[in-house]
């Protein structure tokens, strides 16, 4: 059951900041918003429950005294719209229809300041003919002495929670750069506690083996979401180079972090000549270019933001030898680590696919990298690639004897990586206890090799892993 909760409350969230992006009537929030009244109904169905309750208690989602540690992290737009209307918790009604359910995300958007208090809130919520959504004032810690008990239910207990999830970070990473974009657009400012506090968790989960997990999940839902999608895998390429280089924690949080927010400038973009899939005029490239000033203006103008942060949104698109944009000044001293988030930026722009241009193999992505005099730093480059290698973790191959599989991670040359085999010689799928790894630099496998990469478009696997 609470796998199902917190899948529909991950959901929830991601229609939240997808609506942040996008307007009602858009198909993605269309989709998404329909998605919910659906879960939602199946879910109380099944928990025998007329309408589902979830608490918000220290910053937690909490249902039925559990703490919901997975859309706890996610759900950070929520547990703030919560104490915008100085609530305790929603109580979503199963009879809760689709307009009252898009009015509602519509005053996710609307309200920009926190109300007067909760009558207020609820005033505000009648007057949208919200009925079905209600909000529950704060829990109210019992007074005087209190037991163990009663404490726990104050303050939730960790319910068995699918943390380690690869595709919860990777919800947490999309909504964290979502929201941060949406904040730009609407003129407020940008969350850049939430954006590292999502990078430090990217950071805790972060083992090789979970980096292929990781990517597999980073594909492209659509194409209006790239340049979310894009910043996330950019940041999540430049923290495993980071990893195999042996950076310190700290140094791999403030690169997580700055990378994620490298694009920012984009949202300043408008759409129609961020998504035109033909030509660009001199014009319309001149506007594409401004993005990186624009990042860098934009997260100067905040408090927290680090110099790091400021470098990437700046420099990501600067050369090597110094050419590209925005022009860099003669004194000016290029930072290692803009260096690598250059690299990670072309080689995900080359390897991903875009309205306007074919999805490249990582072999294809190297080849014009390599043979691009001056566009990048040399060491770091050959350091990229093998560190990376021809079959990228997270890839789908076919191997030499037929069998398929994900790999898993590069082995010793960049063409002999670990794969997990999900389906055997004669194509028949394997049922997961069944699979295993096969290591193609062990000396025994050396008569096999990849024969193929399985190159997939846009798989929208998200919420479905
Ligand atoms: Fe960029
Ligand atoms: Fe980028």
């Amino acid at each position: 059951m609470y796998e199902k909760l917190n899948n529909l409350l991950i959901l929830l969230c991601r229609t939240i900041s997808t609506r942040k992006l996008y307007f009602t009537e858009h198909p993605k929030v269309k989709e998404l918003s329909t998605d919910c009244i659906k879960q939602l109904r199946e879910f109380c169905h099944e928990a025998r429950l007329d309408k589902l309750f979830i608490g918000i208690v220290d910053g937690n989602l909490i249902f039925e005294g559990k703490n919901l540690v997975g859309p706890s992290i996610v759900g950070r737009q929520l547990i703030l719209f919560a104490e915008k209307l100085h609530c305790g918790g929603f109580s979503f009604s199963d009879s809760t229809s689709i307009r009252e359910f898009n009015s509602f995300l519509d005053l996710t958007i609307e309200l920009k300041h926190p109300t007067e208090s909760l009558k207020v809130s609820r005033e505000l919520l009648l007057k949208k003919d919200i009925q079905s959504i209600e909000i529950a004032q704060h829990y109210l810690k019992p007074s005087g002495p209190t037991t163990r008990d009663q404490e726990s239910i104050w303050h939730g207990q960790d319910s068995a929670s699918s943390l380690q999830s690869p595709t919860l970070i990777y919800q947490a990473l999309f909504d964290a750069v979502a929201q941060a974009h949406g904040d730009v657009a609407g003129g407020n400012d940008v969350d850049i506690d939430n954006t590292r506090s999502v990078s430090e968790y990217m950071l805790h989960f972060f083992t090789k083996a979970h980096f292929a997990d990781l990517m597999q999940n980073i594909h492209y839902p659509d194409y209006d979401s790239y340049t979310v999608g894009h910043s996330v895998r950019v940041a999540a390429l430049a923290v495993y180079i980071g990893h195999a280089f042996n950076w310190s924690e700290d140094t791999l949080l403030a690169v997580g972090a700055a990378g994620l927010l490298h694009d920012i400038g984009k949202c300043r973009t408008p759409d129609e000549i961020l998504f035109k899939p033909g030509r660009l005029s001199k014009e319309e490239f001149q506007a594409i270019m401004d993005h990186s000033r624009v990042g860098a203006e934009i997260l100067l103008a905040q408090k927290n933001s680090t110099p790091l942060d400021i470098a990437f949104a700046w420099g990501h698109h600067i050369r090597n030898d110094g050419s590209g944009y925005p022009h860099q000044p003669k004194w000016a001293v290029r930072h290692p680590f803009t260096s690598l988030l250059q690299i990670c930026d072309v080689f995900e722009a080359l390897t991903a696919v875009r309205p306007y241009k074919p999805i490249l193999t990582p072999h294809m992505a190297y080849s014009i990298m390599l043979t691009d005099r001056g566009g990048f730093h040399p060491a770091l480059l050959a350091s990229f690639i093998s560190t990376i290698g021809l079959y990228p973790p997270g890839n789908q191959v076919k191997i030499s004897d037929g069998s398929e599989g994900f790999v898993t991670a590069v082995g010793d040359t960049i063409d002999r990586p670990h794969v997990r085999i999900t389906s055997d010689q004669d194509g028949i799928e394997l049922p997961k206890h069944e699979q295993y790894i096969l290591n193609l630099s062990a000396q025994k496998n050396r008569g096999l090799h990849v024969e193929e990469l399985i190159l997939t478009g846009s798989q929208d696997g998200l919420l479905t892993a």
